[in-house]
């Protein structure tokens, strides 16, 4: 009877481990499945590393220079730091964005398809240099996408 009792209580022992860890592994599983878009991406740092890049890009680019050209520096700078506020804030991020809705931003400046389609190339350019893997590059293409209908104005 008492070798039974210390079976029984060996094998819930054991039920509860096996159960215990398989809980651990499932809700381990589950956090990386639902990790944020900030958090895939590597962060505040990695994501203005890349933001710096694209802008830098935009800038430079002979079509999309027109929007940036003559510009203060501290307008740039400020603008480049609500870019990267409203990027982190909308993946998830630990940021609350301060700046101005994308719609009444952007109306009046005549953004068209073509400033449109390079500056897609431009960011995807970026997120490439910086070898962001599929699955995050998709997921920040498709979020830039879904701003287009509020910026591009001139169809
Ligand atoms: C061809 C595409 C685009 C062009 C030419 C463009 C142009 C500009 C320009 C010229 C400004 C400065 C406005 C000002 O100082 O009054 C600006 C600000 C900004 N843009 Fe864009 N933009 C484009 C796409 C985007 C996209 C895709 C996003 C978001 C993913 C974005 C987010 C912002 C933000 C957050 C600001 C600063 C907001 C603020 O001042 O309150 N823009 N953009």
């Amino acid at each position: 009877m008492q070798l039974q009792r210390i079976r029984t209580g060996i094998a819930c022992l054991t039920c509860a481990l096996v159960l215990t860890g398989f809980g651990m592994a499932f809700s381990g599983t589950a956090s990386a499945a639902t990790k944020s878009l900030y958090t895939r991406l590597g962060g505040y740092d990695a994501i203005t590393a890349v933001t710096k890049d694209v802008f830098k890009r935009l800038a430079a680019d002979k079509k999309l220079g027109r929007f940036w050209a003559h510009r203060g520096d501290d307008g740039l700078k400020r603008e480049f730091q609500l870019l990267v506020d409203f990027i982190v804030s909308s993946a998830g991020g630990p940021v609350n964005y301060p700046g101005r809705e994308m719609k009444p931003l952007h109306v009046g400046m005549q953004i068209d398809e073509k400033d449109w389609s390079l500056m897609m190339g431009h960011l995807k350019d970026s997120l490439a240099k910086f070898k962001v893997p599929s699955r995050e590059t998709n997921d920040v293409v498709g979020f830039f996408e879904s701003t287009k209908k509020d910026i591009v104005e001139v169809k």
